[in-house]
């Protein structure tokens, strides 16, 4: 018989046999040999040189010395706690996901929250964007909504995520400045590319500061496809609503937390969870059909822009509850891998280029962050539902196939292993597509300041004050009076006074407007 199908518990729990702090008899090698003495070396005399032949000794060094893995090239600090998903209000006339059909059932889901630039030891309150990574343990496989707590994004293309990476993290020869938004390169690459300047704005804004992780709101930012049990598609975004509500910091408590507690965050998350204040988020979606899409001021597929909850509202659907901390950092958050690419029946991908990179890169990385094709073996990243598949070996290869067939089609009848399901499988949604295979931004694509504006003008004037200072204050790091001058020159296309006050506070004389493309939107001024 085809076995290779589990569900195992996530972590240190359950199954694993081999955590010494579950165990409180003999301390033993890896290779299980009860140990001695495991406070001296072997050595010729109490005052001689070590022995080779102290394999205790050299196993515990070895391993020691290769206990750490890389760090996510981005997004590396983060808190991730257990948790599950339960529906409110049924989905499924819009999609066949199995998650989303009956109401009250729950999901289990493992999130986790982390900042975007700065190291694995950096601090928590960093100005940044915050990562909002949900992994849902579904009965037809794993969901992953790789999300932030900022619904757009700095770039349209996938191609100029290094770019955009590389000038954000400490400048290659000096390896500073860590801040997120202090810094030349930054601001350099931002003032080069207008398409970032709605990202800007929510980053320079009190978002950007989140009072903790329950008070933070999530955006799957892009537009995905729900799909019905008959073929047909719906478009949607995800969002998740805080229960608390939003709250955020002020700048000035932001530097005082960030000396006297860099772990804020992630200690506001372990306690309110032991103490039994459980966070929670509503999923809300926003649907939408072509015809919408088709009418849209801006394009659907455009990371850098959002939809208006005034024309399409978010409908709640459910909710997300994280109830337990996870037992071992390392062995969950650190290595959990989501990936945008990992969706369910009934959920499908836009032709968004930047969700189209992501697809590609997510796996690509984890690759080589854990170590090999086989990831998928440790349980945080496990299914919890059947898994049945010809891959095999490769570097920590622990559910081969067992028996003797492992290719497909075979002729083994009840012993030849899992079959494909055209019912129940995976099905891409038949998209029509007839075009020039071409390297082209559409004009669709081409107003980057539009909604730049409408984010600056929905804020309150002590918000817009924030904003303001925001600039001044990261601007003010920025060395090269130039690149000060080519970020005011786009502010001038978002709001004149914002512009011209920032200007002030930089001791800036005003340049010419930006001459990118120009807003498209008629909005009222500020001023
Ligand atoms: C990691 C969100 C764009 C590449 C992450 C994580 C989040 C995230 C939340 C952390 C996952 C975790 O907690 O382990 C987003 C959002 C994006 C975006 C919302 C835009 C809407 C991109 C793009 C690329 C990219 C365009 C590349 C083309 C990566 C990589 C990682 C990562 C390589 C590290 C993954 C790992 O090592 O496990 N992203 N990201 N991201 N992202 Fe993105």
């Amino acid at each position: 018989q085809f076995e290779n199908s589990y569900s195992e518990p996530q972590g240190n729990g359950g199954e694993t046999h081999q955590t010494a702090t579950q165990q409180t008899g003999v301390l033993t090698t890896q290779q299980g040999v009860p140990v001695a003495d495991d406070q001296n070396t072997l050595r010729i005399g109490a005052r001689g040189p070590a022995l080779l032949e102290d394999f205790h000794f050299r196993e515990k060094i070895f391993h020691f010395d290769h206990e750490r893995i890389p760090e996510r090239v981005v997004h590396a600090r983060g808190y991730g706690a257990n948790g599950f998903f339960e529906l409110t209000k049924s989905l499924s006339k819009v999609t066949r996901a199995d998650l989303f059909q009956r109401e009250g059932d729950r999901t289990p889901a493992f999130v986790r929250f982390s900042t975007v630039a700065g190291s694995k030891g950096s601090p928590d309150l960093a100005r940044d964007v915050r990562g909002f990574a949900v992994k849902l343990y579904t009965n037809e496989g794993n969901w992953d909504l790789v999300g932030n707590n900022i619904p757009v994004f700095f770039i349209q293309d996938a191609i100029k995520f290094p770019d955009i990476i590389h000038a954000v993290k400490p400048a290659p020869d000096r390896d500073f400045p860590q801040a997120q938004s202090a810094h030349d390169n930054f601001w350099d690459f931002i003032s080069l590319t207008p398409e970032s300047l709605h990202m800007i704005m929510w980053v320079m804004s009190d978002r950007a500061l989140p009072r903790s992780f329950r008070f933070m709101e999530g955006f799957g930012v892009h537009t995905f496809r729900l799909i019905n049990a008959k073929g047909e598609s719906t478009f949607v975004k995800f969002h998740w609503k805080p229960k608390l509500g939003l709250q955020s910091v002020m700048w000035n408590e932001a530097v005082k937390i960030n000396g006297a507690d860099p772990d804020f965050h992630r200690r506001d998350l372990w306690d309110a969870i032991k103490g039994e204040n459980f966070p929670e988020w509503e999923l809300g979606v926003q649907l939408f059909d072509q015809k919408f899409a088709d009418s849209f001021e801006f394009d659907v597929l455009d990371a850098t822009k959002l939809i208006p909850e005034e024309q399409v509202p978010v409908e709640p659907v459910g909710r997300l509850v994280l109830d337990r901390t996870v037992d071992n950092f390392f062995a969950e958050t650190e290595q959990v891998a989501f990936c945008t690419q990992n969706v369910v029946p009934g959920i499908d991908f836009s032709d968004d280029p930047l969700l189209q990179g992501r697809n590609f890169s997510y796996l690509d990385t984890q690759l080589k962050r854990l170590g090999g094709p086989n990831f998928t073996h440790i349980p945080v990243n496990a299914p919890r539902c059947p898994m049945t598949h010809f891959q095999q070996d490769g570097h920590m290869a622990m559910k081969n196939p067992k028996g003797r067939v492992n290719y497909e089609p075979n002729s083994w009848g009840a012993m030849g292993g899992p079959r494909e399901a055209p019912d129940k499988g995976f099905p891409t949604f038949a998209a029509e597509v007839s075009e020039t295979k071409v390297r082209l931004r559409p004009e669709s694509f081409a107003d980057h300041y539009s909604q730049a504006r409408l984010f600056f003008l929905s804020q309150t004037p002590v918000e817009q004050k924030h904003i303001r200072d925001a600039l001044v204050f990261e601007l003010s790091k920025c060395e090269r009076p130039d690149i000060r001058a080519r970020v005011v020159s786009h502010l001038l296309n978002i709001d004149d006074s914002l512009a011209a006050r920032v200007a002030e506070g930089l001791r800036l004389d005003l340049p010419e407007p930006a001459k990118a493309a120009r807003p498209t939107l008629r909005l009222p001024a500020s001023d």
